[in-house]
């Protein structure tokens, strides 16, 4: 026989692929450092049995990759089990219970100034609530179920070192906080919602995976680099500056998100490039179709036939290798006849160019430099005063409200709005674009630590603080405030 071990010493990874039944003798476990994706690996055999093998250090994820047979059976045997077994995802230490935290009953009721409340209508429009997230997120469950269009949460990065924002779990306590949360979160989003995670590097890698168990790979988006900051500055001697922090996209499913380009500043201006294409394979073996000549008359009208005085061009290079036009002979033809087709003489050869207008929206990419500094002046603007260092630039939010394709009616949820970025950037965004949007925030009422900016300025919670914000922004683009509601225990 194999160890000692009890069934809950065994670690099972609960990703969407369902367990596999337990074995009789459950004790032989492994954890593997390296990950291994379902299927694919093949299973080491057990040399050791736990009870002799040094046991992860208490309180740390760890990565689970089998459940393996008693030791003694066969390697057949063993085999086979593995196949079934193997699966791939993160565990730790206190997940079940994370997990039964989401779906305990709420600890507590909303109140406003004027007493209980029963249903949070969506009809209140802007809302803000303080108050422990987990439990606010199933008190608005009934009502915003399936009606969030985009959730953006900025959830503390666990690196320890925020005196206002309180930023220290230990170890797996992280994804124990952070897993629950995301769970109710998803069943609040629309089907074609989406929801973006901030995060630096010390959580990224459990983030992504724990949103992978929530949300599905399927549903994985992207994950938008946001360079905050240059390299400039003082750090320590061979320190690297940490210029980046990401934002981890999920949709509710992905086949049903839509997700739309930028606003083009430039919409509707015309310039004129060159017909031949350029970049990447832009040899004539890869369209030979579109190798053609255009004949140029002195005045630079072009034409796809030839007459007399015109002059054959080809799509070819400097060096005379033979590229391909943009387009094939029949779009060529209705260009010419729109009149986007031109000839000009550059640097002594006649080239061909096309009319090109700008569109409505470009592109949106996954790379965004926004200073973070952003986030600081705006606050200090509204707030008269720095009362936090880091809190995230109103255009990072703005960006995610674009993308989303925000429609009247739309909800945006944040649900660790510190000092309310989130609402003071759909405040913006609404008065910009005209679309009726409303926002819902949720903040603790952690206190802020004596001495801080926050304290000094006369705040003694952080909501208090997203609480002045977004009423000053409100002010600022003549919105009415929100409504206030408090988690109160029952
Ligand atoms: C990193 S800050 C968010 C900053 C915000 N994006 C901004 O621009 O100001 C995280 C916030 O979530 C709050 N918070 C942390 N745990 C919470 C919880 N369990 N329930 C509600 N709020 C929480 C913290 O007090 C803090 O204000």
């Amino acid at each position: 026989m194999c160890c000692s071990c009890s069934p809950d010493r065994t670690t099972w990874s609960s990703t969407s692929s369902p367990a596999p039944a337990r074995p009789r003798t459950p004790c032989c476990w492994r954890t593997a450092p390296t990950v291994a994706s379902a299927g694919r690996s093949r299973c080491s055999r057990l040399t050791r049995c736990p009870a002799t093998r040094p046991r992860p250090r208490p309180g740390s994820p760890r990565w689970t990759r089998s459940l393996p047979p008693a030791c003694a059976r066969s390697r057949a045997r063993s085999r086979r089990w593995c196949a079934l077994a193997e699966t791939y995802g993160l565990t730790w230490p206190g997940k079940k219970d994370a997990l039964a935290l989401a779906h305990t009953p709420p600890k507590g009721h909303l109140s406003t100034p004027n007493g209980r409340l029963d249903t949070v209508e969506r009809s209140l429009g802007d809302v803000f609530i303080e108050g422990e997230n987990l439990e606010v997120l199933k008190l608005l469950t009934p009502e915003y179920a399936d009606a969030v269009k985009l959730i953006y949460v900025d959830p503390p990065y666990n690196t320890g070192n925020d005196p206002v924002y309180g930023d220290d779990y230990r170890d797996s306590s992280w994804l124990s906080m952070i897993y629950p949360r995301l769970v109710r979160a998803r069943d609040l989003l629309t089907p074609d919602g989406l929801i973006a995670v901030s995060i630096d590097d010390h959580e990224l890698h459990h983030l992504v995976t724990v949103m992978n168990e929530v949300f599905g790979e399927k549903n994985f988006i992207t994950i938008l680099n946001w360079r905050k900051r240059g390299t400039g500055g003082q750090v320590a001697k061979n320190a690297i500056i940490n210029q980046v922090e990401y934002v981890v996209c999920f949709a509710r499913d992905a086949a049903q998100l839509r997700l739309v380009g930028l606003p083009n500043e430039n919409h509707g201006t015309a310039r004129w490039r060159d017909f031949r294409k350029a970049g990447g394979q832009w040899q004539r073996r890869y369209r030979p179709k579109q190798f053609f000549p255009l004949w140029v008359l002195p005045d630079g009208s072009v034409s796809l036939t030839e007459s007399p005085g015109a002059i054959a061009v080809h799509p070819t290079d400097a060096t005379g290798e033979e590229g391909f036009w943009e387009n094939g002979v029949p779009t060529t033809a209705e260009r010419i006849d729109a009149g986007e087709l031109r000839g000009r003489i550059i640097r002594g050869r006649w080239k061909i160019e096309q009319l090109e207008v700008a569109k409505q929206t470009t592109n949106a990419g996954n790379y965004l430099e926004i200073p973070s500094t952003r986030g600081t002046e705006r606050l200090k603007a509204l707030l008269g005063s720095v009362v936090l260092e880091n809190p995230k630039p109103v255009e990072l939010i703005h960006y995610l409200l674009h993308i989303s394709d925000l429609r009247d009616g739309d909800v945006v949820l944040d649900f660790f709005a510190g000092s309310g970025t989130t609402g003071d950037a759909v405040l913006s965004w609404r008065a910009e674009t005209g679309r009726d949007v409303s926002y819902v925030l949720v903040t603790s009422d952690h206190p802020v630590a004596a001495g801080t900016g926050a304290a000094l300025a006369g705040f003694s919670t952080v909501a208090e603080i997203g609480l002045a914000r977004v009423r000053a922004a409100a002010d600022d683009v003549e919105a009415l405030p929100p409504r206030t509601l408090k988690l109160v225990a029952d």
